[in-house]
């Protein structure tokens, strides 16, 4: 008989093949996220639970699948799940790190730029019939070269971001909050010389700031209004890592108040809701969590996941182990 295993959301077809010819998969096929009820009532007597960053798997989810070997995250943020409840079930949980370090590097620098030239604001502007024409002085942005990129959290997608900076002819310091930088020689780029500063330092000095730490109840809100108020009047922040790492009401008050000249985001603090007052303004760009979504990413991550649940329900150990 082959294990049951519940996947909570379709995944590319050639990796739900492979996941069936071992497994026996019940596929939650919805368009949107595993309705809870649903999630508590299917994963009863399921091995393996396959599921995203959509899915809270928490004290109540592991106890109603008394039988999980594995819980396997379609993501390499892993805030969504219960690691020290999983760990006291001897439930191993695993997440897809690298294979989505490049995209969401690339998603990082679409909002710098997007943000610092002002390309949405002007699409709409455009959109809207309101473009007068060329002028010297119209829709100013900032330019890139000569100025600071302050990383916080220099970790893979961090350290992602910051080797391409060099390529905009930008100097990098960071401030990593305990998290390990990636070898300079095992990432795929060289990484460009960086001063670590406090982060206090970083967010005074820097020019755009961008955030690559996990979510965690020491980076829950580490921007909020103190923080924001340190960054200069001219910087902008960028946020690609989780939505509660910025207090987005402390967020909308420094950009409407024009204390910091604008920001971009791609994570909210309720997604998919986002602060009503950020939507009104122009110098917030918002993208919907797109940081993974390329076409070879999320394959990448769903092959990731799948690898896991196969390696552990054959009883070996998990690719992609996360430390509980
Ligand atoms: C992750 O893997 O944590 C990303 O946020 C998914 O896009």
């Amino acid at each position: 008989m082959k294990p049951p295993v519940l996947l909570t959301r379709r995944i590319p077809s050639a990796v739900l093949g492979r996941l069936e010819a071992a497994c026996d998969v019940d596929l939650y096929a919805g368009d949107a996220a595993i309705p809870r009820a649903e999630l508590l009532k299917r994963v009863a007597g399921k091995q393996a639970l396959l599921c995203l960053l959509t899915d809270r798997v928490d004290e109540e989810v592991l106890a109603a699948g008394a039988d999980l070997r594995i819980v396997a995250n379609i993501a390499v943020g892993c805030d969504n799940i219960n690691l020290p409840a999983a760990r006291a079930r001897g439930i191993v949980v695993t997440n897809t790190p690298d294979v989505l370090t490049e995209a969401t590097a690339e998603l990082a620098w679409a909002l710098i730029l997007s943000v610092t030239r002002r390309i949405p604001e002007g699409d709409r502007l455009v959109r809207r019939g309101s473009w007068k024409g060329w002028a010297l002085d119209f829709m100013l942005g900032m330019e890139l070269g000569g100025k600071q990129l302050g990383i916080v959290g220099l970790g893979r997608i961090g350290a992602a971001v910051a080797s391409r900076a060099h390529a905009f002819g930008m100097s990098v310091v960071h401030h990593s909050l305990g998290i390990a930088a990636p070898s300079p020689s095992t990432g795929p780029r060289p990484l460009p010389e960086a001063r670590v500063l406090p982060l206090d330092e970083l967010l005074a000095t820097s020019d755009v700031v961008s955030l690559h730490v996990p979510l965690t109840p020491a980076t829950r809100h580490l921007i909020d209004r103190r923080a924001l108020a340190r960054m200069k009047r001219s910087a902008y922040l960028v946020n690609t890592s989780r939505g509660p790492v910025v207090d987005e009401e402390a967020l909308a008050w420094a950009l409407g108040e024009r204390l910091i000249a604008g920001a971009a985001l791609d994570v909210y603090e309720r997604e998919p809701a986002v602060t009503g007052k950020l939507l009104s303004l122009d110098n917030v760009v918002l993208a919907p969590h797109l940081g993974s979504a390329t076409t070879e990413t999320r394959t990448a991550m769903a092959n990731l996941a799948a690898r896991n649940v196969l390696a552990v329900l054959a009883g070996q150990p998990p690719v992609t182990p996360v430390a509980g």
